[in-house]
């Protein structure tokens, strides 16, 4: 059958739909279903009080009004930027006068998957590598194969990125003539989407290294691309620092960070905190995506940060999910079979649940078709592989989220995908 002339460019023609529209689209034709697959964060803890409170404030006066609802500029509002570098900085524990937090080398977007999105095109041609987990977030695995850039998965451990794995594979590139065409390496370091796992400053530090040693035969930077978008997410007060803290390192830091998970997605408002080149590139395109992260939103972040609400939330919110966390836990252990695999979560969305080998979990699995008979939905792990030519993606694991399921639905949730995993192993 000849195919009919297509007037889409060679990316238009390339990008598959995301899993993430097929997700969603199962989750709203089936009002009955319960959902372990969203990574939306829960709806009872929303800031609902306190943004009627903040908007309130903002319009109270007429020229702070007029301010926060005229545009405002592509790199992002000077308040907004000030009090979040401050407040990364302080998270970190470094000095005032660190440069590697100033604000004028910050950018906002919208949402910090925009931030994701730009970099690929500020740094990548088709044809490009990039390092990512093995596994990884899917909807970055998406960016990467509509943008035509090639993926190589790095194994992980309960501390991160395997820093031994992660030197094989830059040798490797390196013995292919193929290093110059590796642009960065993407982390996902607190809480990572999927696994759960939390990456040590050490690793950091230690990939950081790792990337200077090879940069020469590459013949420009590889940056690490921290995305820290669970970094507040965490159910104890203890925090690891971020990879800007890595002395003289921050140079090839990326670091993004968002207020969706912390405070509220439906605002979507993200940040990013890149190094001189990747800066200007990121603030060039950005100009041409839409010259401006909404003025209005910024504005109510700057205020919450300035209040000291957001970090009132904060700390509200880590019950919320520390309880959902446990509810999940105790219906995994009373409800799935012995010989699943996962640890309990110690911050984020999510907990990683490995099946026994051979038991599949994928979309066209047996298990995927009859959890959803039961109107359960969970993220099939192997989603969250890059397409790596250098191994088989694992296809026996899964993705669960206590994000917004009520506490008896994330029980019933798991009651159900036990029974099937009972019925299959
Ligand atoms: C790891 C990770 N990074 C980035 C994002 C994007 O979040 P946002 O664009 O809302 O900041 C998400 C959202 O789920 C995520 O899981």
């Amino acid at each position: 059958v000849r195919k009919a002339p297509s007037a889409l460019s060679a990316l238009g023609r390339r990008t598959e739909p995301p899993p993430i529209s097929w997700l969603m689209h199962l989750t709203l034709s089936r009002p009955r279903l319960i959902s372990l697959a969203a990574g939306f964060i829960d709806n009872e803890s929303l800031p609902v009080r306190e943004t009627r409170l903040l908007v309130r404030e903002l319009l109270r006066s007429r020229p702070g009004a007029q301010a926060a609802l005229q545009y405002g500029t592509t790199q992002g509002d000077p308040s907004l930027r000030r009090l979040t570098c401050a407040y990364l900085r302080d998270l970190d524990g470094a000095a005032q006068a660190n440069a590697a937090y100033a604000a004028d080398r910050m950018i906002i977007t919208n949402g910090s998957q925009q931030l994701l999105y730009m970099l690929t095109e500020a740094l990548c041609d088709p044809g490009d590598i990039v390092l990512v987990e093995d596994p990884s977030y899917f909807v970055f695995l998406g960016i990467v194969q509509s943008r035509g850039l090639r993926a190589r998965g790095i194994k992980i451990d309960n501390h991160g990125v395997d820093l031994a794995d992660l030197e094989r594979v830059l040798t490797s590139l390196k013995a292919k003539g193929a290093l110059h065409r590796l642009k960065f390496v993407y982390l996902v370091s607190y809480f990572q989407n999927p696994t759960g796992i939390t990456t040590s400053f050490d690793r950091k530090a230690g990939t950081l290294r790792l990337l200077r040693k090879y940069e020469k035969a590459a013949g420009h930077p590889i940056y690490l691309l921290e995305d820290a978008a669970y970094r507040e997410l965490g159910f104890s007060t203890k925090d690891v620092k971020s990879s800007l803290a890595v002395r003289a390192g921050s140079d090839c830091v990326i670091y993004a960070g968002t207020f969706s998970k912390p405070f509220a997605t439906g605002i979507r408002v993200g940040f990013g905190i890149l190094p001189g080149p990747v800066f200007n590139s990121v603030l060039g395109i950005k100009g041409n995506h839409d010259f401006g992260t909404s003025n209005f939103l910024q504005h109510l972040l700057a205020r919450a940060l300035e209040s000291g609400a957001y970090r009132k939330h904060l700390r509200q919110l880590h019950e919320t999910y520390a309880l959902k966390a446990k509810i999940m836990a105790r219906a995994i252990r009373e409800s799935f079979p012995a010989e699943v695999e996962w640890e309990p979560a110690r911050g984020g969305l999510y907990i990683w649940a490995r099946l026994p080998r051979g038991m599949h979990s994928g979309r066209d699995s047996r298990l995927f078709k009859r959890a959803l008979a039961e109107n359960v939905l969970y993220v099939p792990g192997e989603l969250c592989y890059a397409d790596d030519p250098a191994r088989r993606k694992p296809n026996h694991e899964m993705r669960l989220s206590f994000g917004t399921g009520s506490g008896p639905e994330i029980t019933e949730g798991i009651l159900r995908l036990g029974r099937t995993l009972r019925a299959l192993v």
